[in-house]
Order: C-alpha cells, then structure tokens, then sequence
C-alpha cells in the first residue's frame, strides 16, 4: 500500500529552545553539575523538538555523539537548543547545543553538543513515517548532507554489531 505524502516542515517549525537554572541538587562529587543530569535535559529537549516535527510520540534510538567542552558550575544557568537535522522515512537526528550562563555576570560559554536519532512510532509502537525536513539556509543543508553520512554510518555500525552479538549468541558447534 502506497503511503500518504507528509508537507515537509522546516526546521524553525521545530525548533526548541529551553533554559534552567541547576541547583545543588544536581551536583557531582566534585561540585559541579553531574553530565548525566545534563544528558537527561538534552534527550528532553531532543525528544521535545522530534515531537513538535513529527506531531506524534518518538523513541530515543540512538546518541552516539556527546562532547563535554567545559565544565557547568552549580547556580548556572543553562539553554539547550534542539533543532532538526535530517529526516528519513521514520527517523529524525536532532542537533542539541548548550550554553551555560552565570546569571550574575552574564558571561555564557558554550558547554555541549550532541547529535541524537528518534523514531516516530504509531499506536502499535511501531515505527511511523514522518514529515520531510525542508532545509532554508545553506547551513542547515550542509547539516542536513553530514547528517545523512553519520546516518549511513550508524546503520553500517549497527549491522556489524548485530552480525557480531549473533555470532557470540550462536550456540559453539566445535
Ligand atoms: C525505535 C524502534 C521502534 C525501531 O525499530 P526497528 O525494528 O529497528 O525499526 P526499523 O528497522 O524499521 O527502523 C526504523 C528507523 O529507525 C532507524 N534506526 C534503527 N536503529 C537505528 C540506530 N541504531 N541508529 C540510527 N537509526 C536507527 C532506521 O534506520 C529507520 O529509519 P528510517 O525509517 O528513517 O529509514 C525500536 O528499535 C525500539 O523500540 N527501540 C527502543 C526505543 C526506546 O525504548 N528508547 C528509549 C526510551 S524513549
């Protein structure tokens, strides 16, 4: 059966943009703010602009890029910005940047990036086809080109690992 053909959203009709203060709570051992609270945030705000892309529930399917560039202090302030990438029938990589803002000088230092994979699932949680991104500015081509190549990667990747866990599942005939 032929699929019904989605209107291509652009990536501002996506886009998210979301601030919170870190607190105490939120420290590791050494006092600053623990990566995995900030991991948390930018699943949230990946997942949050897949959402609003794809009007429908998404899954995390992959985060296979993270960089930690500087350290976030207790009392900062920080903004994640998640925006589309690319598309493919079901997927959608989401770019998330984060700042970190000393709300008392002002100074901001860009903290983070990451580049995540969600999937849109239907009511049977199963993977559900999503709109087109169209692409405006030569800088969200030029992001959309070098999303399809770490898109062809991760699929090679996950092949191989696939291949090899069944390998080292299989039962030992010698
Ligand atoms: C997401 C899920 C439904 C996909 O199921 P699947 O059987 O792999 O489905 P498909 O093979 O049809 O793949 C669906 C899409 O995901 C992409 N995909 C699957 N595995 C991927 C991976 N490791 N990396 C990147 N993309 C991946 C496929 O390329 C395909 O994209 P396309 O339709 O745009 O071409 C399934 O893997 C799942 O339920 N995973 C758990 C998700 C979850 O619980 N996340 C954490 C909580 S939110």
């Amino acid at each position: 059966m032929s699929e019904k053909k989605l209107t291509p959203k652009c990536v501002s009709e996506s886009r998210v943009v979301l601030s919170t203060l870190l607190n105490p709570e939120h420290a590791n051992a050494l006092g600053n703010v623990h990566g995995g609270v900030v991991m948390k945030l930018v699943d949230e705000a990946g997942g949050l602009a897949a959402m609003r892309h794809a009007r429908q529930p998404v899954v995390t399917v992959a985060i296979d890029s993270m960089t930690f560039d500087e350290p976030i202090y207790v009392g900062n302030m920080i903004t994640l910005t998640a925006e589309l990438t690319y598309t493919g029938r079901t997927s959608m990589e989401v770019r998330v940047s984060v700042t970190a803002e000393d709300p008392l000088t002002g100074s901001t230092v860009p903290t983070n990036l990451a580049y995540l994979v969600y999937v849109a699932i239907d009511r049977q949680g199963r993977p559900s086809p999503v709109p087109p991104l169209c692409v405006e500015t030569p800088e969200e081509e030029l992001r959309f080109r070098q999303a399809q190549e770490r898109q062809i990667e991760r699929k090679k990747r996950h092949q191989r690992e696939q291949a090899l866990g069944e390998r080292r599942d299989a039962p030992d005939k010698g």
